[in-house]
């Protein structure tokens, strides 16, 4: 079981900081023992968890979470692996400050204009650097009204992995109409399950998480879903009993 704390820009980086221990104290004293949360998601044994805060607080995370084995990503990453690029951060860099995950493709990013060529590309360098991409996909409300979604979510990982042969990475299925809303807990296991088959049909093997408004009250549901192997957290794994609760689900 995969569990990714998405923080997005929610905290400052002294509130990511001490999360993080509120995090790493929580699970050593959880059910769960630290032996059990694996760094590797190809190693499937258990579980992993990891946790996403913004660029700026990654350093003051990553040293909260050395020698623990709660895992860091990072939010997105470059393409490039230097240059003149101002603003952006390189896949190298977050490999240096410890990072193992990254996600790649998140629909906020792509509703900030980052393109399916662009999440490929990001994709290649997250790879080259040593990180283990998490890749977001997931249909907007307009798409799934129409029953288009598996032909869009087909296009976007065919997309994503252009020119990427067996590349080791998981999928995130964030359906956009579920993210931030209330409507995950009805509508999106039925609606995860069946995208998971779609996703292992193109890559075969990868682990598939969902996202989209998890908290303590669907996790279980969505755990259990058929080929969903985790979840990808946003507003609850801010709050560290709600994210406790999931991880314990
Ligand atoms: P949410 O966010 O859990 O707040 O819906 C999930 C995500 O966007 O990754």
């Amino acid at each position: 079981m995969i569990l990714v704390a998405n923080w997005k820009m929610n905290l400052g980086v002294g509130e990511s900081e001490k999360l993080a221990r509120d995090v790493v104290r929580g699970l050593k004293s959880s059910r769960a023992r630290n032996s059990e949360i694996l760094h590797s998601v190809q190693d499937d044994r258990k579980r992993a968890v990891i946790l996403c805060p913004s660029f700026p607080a990654l350093d003051r995370v990553a040293r909260v979470l050395r020698s623990t084995n709660v895992a860091l990503g990072a939010q997105d990453a470059f393409w490039q692996s230097s240059g003149a690029f101002t603003g952006e951060v390189s896949a190298r860099e977050l490999k240096e400050l410890g990072c193992k995950f990254v996600i790649i493709g998140h629909s906020e990013r792509r509703a900030l204009g980052e393109t399916d060529n662009i999440v490929n590309k990001k994709l290649h360098a997250a790879l080259a650097a040593g990180l283990t991409p998490i890749l977001c996909v997931g249909e907007p409300l307009s798409v799934r009204r129409t029953g288009r979604q598996v032909s869009y979510v087909q296009k976007q990982l065919k997309a994503a992995l252009k020119g990427l042969r067996r590349p080791r990475l998981m999928v995130a299925y964030e359906p956009i109409w579920a993210i931030s809303t209330s409507k995950s807990a009805t509508e999106s296991p039925a609606a995860a399950e069946a995208m998971a088959r779609i996703i292992h049909a193109v890559i075969p093997g990868t682990a598939v998480i969902y996202g989209g408004s998890v908290n303590p009250a669907n996790a279980a549901a969505f755990l259990k879903t058929p080929g969903i192997q985790g979840a990808l957290v946003g507003g609850a794994s801010l709050n560290i009993k709600k994210f406790l609760a999931i991880v314990r689900a």
